[in-house]
């Protein structure tokens, strides 16, 4: 739009006449005199409509409604010091229309985005959620998250990472959830899963000389969701590091992190730096749990306690529930993943104790969530081929991660990382209760992507082309 000023910039502007276009937020009739508020991305700002102005843009004016897309003209003016609104950005200032076009109308939304829509039924917020998302919570979650994203690019780039996409149709990469499969055409019968994580890409690019590799990537794991665990998919930053111990990935992270922290939310407070770091042992002797809330006062919301768990077992007992790839006779199932290493000191207990090994592995903690897991990864082919055995592997699974342990014999080097994830740790640092609070649309606790209507039936001749029938439908 030619000459438009953003709401936000109306400041610069004092005296001219300028055009302002955006979302009509309220209108107020006073007798003569109609004001509505303005809202474009950038903020707010309170216009008159006189007609002693302009008798065209006072008529047009009253058949406004909330939420219709307006473009205006007008002069932008200083208050009087006894109408200084000191709460808005744009208080000290209000814009006497002289010219108005409606560019859209709007039905009554269905709900009032005016104030915090948190209160809203979820059915109702997901379903329109493109509405949900004009509120100015969500704007400023969206925004920050967007903040956060960048930052981590730019510091990762300015520390020469690579950021490398991974395939997405790819095989099983397991992290302890069911996979989503996508069937072949080209090759009836046979499935891609889609990742859990870029786990054992990551790996390989290690083996294929790159020694930092970065990508913000989209996991897809088939589980339950819970407050602090969304359905179907997630984002992470997935990071991993040639030639490194645990301390260079731990280091990494929290400068990475507590910059972040006082770059985009300054008001924010780190209880504790460097990071306080319990063995998972002490975590569990003195808080009960190994993602301990390190707050000294939790009712702050500024208050972000960082920690981390370390020492974790590497196996835990597996039980029937542990949708696992493995055969299902086995007594252990990796208690992170199958890659990690076992610690260097523990390593002759893999044949005689293996519940005692400690796991190279690192947990980042805020506020009494796990926000982050990482390890040091096997690069021995000879470990990792007992680690399978342990987890209980038949032959055919082992055959399953050929690749990784075929890789290995090329000359890989030590190597470890870490996948904070982005979904969870806004959620932490905005103060939501809910992961769906800082992702854009997400899926419903019922598995529903809301707006598209999705996962839905499709075509017989689709289906057909797929070689694939539906016996049932499971209601
Ligand atoms: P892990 O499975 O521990 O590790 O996941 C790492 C982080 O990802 C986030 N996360 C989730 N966030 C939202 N919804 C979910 N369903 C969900 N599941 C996980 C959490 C968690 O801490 N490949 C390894 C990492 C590695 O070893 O480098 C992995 O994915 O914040």
């Amino acid at each position: 739009m030619q000459n438009r000023v953003h709401i936000g910039n109306l400041k610069d502007h004092i005296g001219s006449d300028v055009v302002v276009a955006g979302w009509v937020h309220v209108r107020r009739d006073h007798g003569k005199l109609i004001f509505i508020d303005l809202r474009d991305e950038t903020g707010k700002i309170q216009i008159v409509f006189n007609p002693k102005v302009s008798e065209g843009a006072h008529t047009t004016a009253e058949s406004l409604r909330s939420e219709w897309v307006v473009s205006v003209t007008g002069i932008v003016k200083e208050r009087p010091d006894n109408l200084i609104n000191k709460e808005e950005p744009n208080g000290a200032l209000e814009l006497a229309a002289n010219g108005i076009e409606i560019v859209n109308e709007a039905k009554t939304p269905p709900f009032d985005v005016t104030e915090d829509t948190s209160g809203v039924g979820e059915e109702a917020r997901l379903k329109y959620r493109y509405i949900d998302l004009r509120s100015e919570r969500m704007q400023r979650n969206m925004r920050k998250r967007s903040e956060v994203v960048m930052y981590i690019r730019n510091f990762l780039v300015a520390k020469s990472f690579t950021e490398i996409e991974t395939p997405i149709l790819t095989k099983s990469t397991p992290e302890g959830a069911r996979d989503f499969l996508v069937p072949s055409r080209l090759q009836q019968g046979k499935f891609y899963a889609l990742p859990q994580s870029p786990q054992q890409y990551k790996q390989l690019l290690i083996a294929s000389g790159f020694e930092k590799y970065f990508q913000i990537p989209r996991c897809f794991r088939d589980e339950d969701p819970r407050a602090d665990r969304a359905y179907g998919e997630f984002t992470q930053l997935d990071i991993e590091m040639a030639f490194v111990e645990q301390e260079d990935i731990l280091k990494l992270t929290e400068e990475l992190f507590t910059t972040m922290v006082e770059s985009v939310f300054p008001e924010k407070r780190i209880t504790k730096k460097p990071w306080p770091r319990l063995t998972h042992k002490e975590a569990i002797a003195q808080h009960q749990t190994d993602k301990p809330d390190l707050r000294a006062n939790t009712s702050d919301p500024n208050e972000l306690a960082f920690a981390w768990t370390l020492d974790f077992p590497l196996f835990a007992e597996q039980t029937k529930e542990d949708f696992f790839h493995g055969s299902g006779k086995a007594t252990f199932a990796p208690s992170h993943h199958m890659f990690t290493a076992p610690h260097p000191d523990d390593i002759p207990l893999l044949d005689t104790d293996p519940m005692n090994v400690r796991g190279l592995q690192h947990d980042m903690v805020l506020n009494g969530y796990e926000v982050g897991g990482g390890s040091i990864r096997i690069h021995d082919p000879n470990i990792q081929t007992k680690i399978f055995e342990l987890i209980g592997f038949t032959e055919e699974q082992k055959k399953e991660f050929r690749h990784m342990l075929e890789a290995f014999t090329y000359g890989v080097p030590p190597h470890g990382g870490i996948a904070p994830g982005i979904d969870r740790l806004l959620m932490v640092i905005l103060g939501e209760p809910n992961l769906r609070e800082v992702i854009a649309f997400p899926a419903t606790s019922g598995g529903q992507a809301a707006v598209m209507d999705a996962p839905s039936e499709v075509a017989k001749e689709q289906l057909t082309e797929l070689g694939i029938e539906i016996k049932e439908k499971k209601e």
